[in-house]
């Protein structure tokens, strides 16, 4: 029986509104209105882009959602800035790392149609978006709104955020419903990432990497809401059991009464809030079944990307306090990216956080499935040591 915890990326103040300190910064822009003091049911204060100097001074389009659908949020969902040329939101930025956060709700505004909205999103030389179709989108997955995650590294003292309508389609035009920028530490690079393929080869960052968030799940717990966050990075964490494959759903549980979660010095509390590190899913009690099958996730993914995986752990149950307790394979694509993982011989102990990014290629085009699975590993009871 084991667990996992598990968030999953993939890669490519001066003027900060709500707030914010001298160094860290947090702009919640509500595009299309100029209202000011705009607070949503996070308590968050958004701040309408008319009333600032981010927008270009290229005229554009207003417009307020032609319908109120209940199952949307109305801020920042309840107005969109609507361009039909290329149009760039400019913002003075210290350096360093952000999330940026980009809120789409196609709908019908003014006289377009939201199938017609098809659009390239670029921060200076970074393409974050490509020919997207927030409508397409959303329609695949049955959504209503889609909100797209970055982690940018930002060089220079201004962020160019540049939207373009397609010059392929006839009448394209691109359009935004919010935007949001919260200062970052480097989450990423400051571990060690490892291939995928189970060489223990280490993946080298490249100091501008963009990346973009598919999927942060918070495994065997509840989607957490943003204020729910750790590090005022006010990332959403989604519940997992929507990507479990076939009926081989484990057991979920939560951290013993006399257990708490203690961060070692060298995982900061921004890496994942407690609330990640309490919750978890294993295999069930029976050895014998859960040596029949893999404890999968089906993630479905663009193909032709490389993606970081990172697989937060944690023991949270007694009697879990010893290394050879409970030891696993990770797979990733059906390859074998971990063998013998042991969660309490890389933590040093029941209750402590410790987290392992994985870098995998996709081959190919289009949609794809990444498999993410794990396995027990039952060879290692009888050994007494075990080397990392
Ligand atoms: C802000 O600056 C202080 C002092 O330079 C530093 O200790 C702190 O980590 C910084 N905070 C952020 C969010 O960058
Ligand atoms: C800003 O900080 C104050 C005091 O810490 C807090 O009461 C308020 O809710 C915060 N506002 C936002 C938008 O985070
Ligand atoms: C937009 O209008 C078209 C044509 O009237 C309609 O078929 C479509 O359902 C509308 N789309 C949305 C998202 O409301
Ligand atoms: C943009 O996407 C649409 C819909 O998927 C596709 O039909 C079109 O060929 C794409 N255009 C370009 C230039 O890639
Ligand atoms: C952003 O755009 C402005 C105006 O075009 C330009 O002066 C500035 O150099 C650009 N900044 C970056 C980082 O590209
Ligand atoms: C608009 O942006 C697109 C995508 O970045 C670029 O290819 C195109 O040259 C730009 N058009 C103009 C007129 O600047
Ligand atoms: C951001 O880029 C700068 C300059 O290329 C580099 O020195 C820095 O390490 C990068 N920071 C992160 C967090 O990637
Ligand atoms: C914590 O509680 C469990 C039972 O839930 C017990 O087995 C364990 O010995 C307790 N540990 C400590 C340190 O009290
Ligand atoms: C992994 O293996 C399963 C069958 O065991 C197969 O259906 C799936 O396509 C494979 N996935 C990848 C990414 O190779
Ligand atoms: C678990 O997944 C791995 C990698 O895809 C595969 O080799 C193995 O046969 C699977 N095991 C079971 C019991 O399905």
């Amino acid at each position: 029986m084991f667990f996992l915890l598990l968030s999953f990326y993939f890669t490519i103040p001066a003027f900060a509104a709500g707030n914010s300190t001298s160094n860290s910064t947090h702009i919640l822009l509500s595009c299309g209105t100029s209202e000011t003091n705009i607070v949503d049911s996070n308590n968050l204060i958004w701040i309408g882009d008319g009333t600032t100097n981010y927008i270009s001074k290229i005229a554009s389009k207003t417009s307020q959602w032609p319908s109120q659908n209940p199952s949307v949020p109305t801020i920042p969902f309840n107005n969109a800035r609507l361009f039909s040329s290329n149009y760039t939101y400019t913002f003075p930025l210290s350096p360093g790392r952000y999330f940026l956060r980009l809120y789409f709700y196609p709908a019908n505004y003014s006289n377009l149609l939201a199938s017609d909205s098809f659009m390239t999103v670029t921060v200076g030389p970074y393409t974050l978006l490509s020919n997207f179709s927030a409508w397409i989108t959303v329609t695949a997955l049955n959504y209503d709104y889609l909100i797209q995650e970055f982690s940018i590294n930002v060089t220079s003292t201004t962020l160019n955020l540049t939207f373009a309508p397609s010059t392929k389609h006839p009448s394209a035009f691109a359009f935004i419903n919010g935007i949001e920028i919260v200062s970052s530490p480097d989450i990423f690079s400051i571990s060690t990432a490892y291939d995928a393929d189970g060489n223990n080869k280490i993946f080298s960052y490249d100091e501008g990497m963009a990346f973009q968030t598919m999927y942060r799940l918070n495994v065997g717990g509840q989607s957490l809401a943003r204020s729910q966050d750790s590090g005022n990075l006010y990332r959403s964490w989604d519940d997992d059991s929507n990507y479990i494959f076939g009926a081989a759903f484990g057991i979920t549980f939560s951290n013993d009464p006399n257990v708490t979660i203690e961060y070692p010095p060298n995982i900061p509390q921004y890496i994942a809030p407690v609330s990640v590190y309490e919750t978890a899913r294993s295999m069930g009690p029976d050895p014998h079944i859960n040596l029949q099958y893999n404890l999968t996730w089906i993630l479905s993914v663009d193909a032709g990307f490389y993606y970081l995986l990172r697989f937060h752990f944690c023991e949270i149950q007694y009697p879990m306090t010893k290394p050879n307790q409970r030891v696993f394979f990770i797979y990733i694509n059906n390859q074998t990216a971990q063998t013998q993982f042991d969660v309490i011989a890389y933590s040093g102990g029941i209750g402590k956080p410790v987290y392992r990014d994985y870098v995998v290629l996709t081959v190919g085009s289009g949609q794809m499935d990444m498999w993410v699975a794990l396995y027990p590993d039952l060879s290692t009871k009888t050994s007494i040591m075990m080397q990392f």
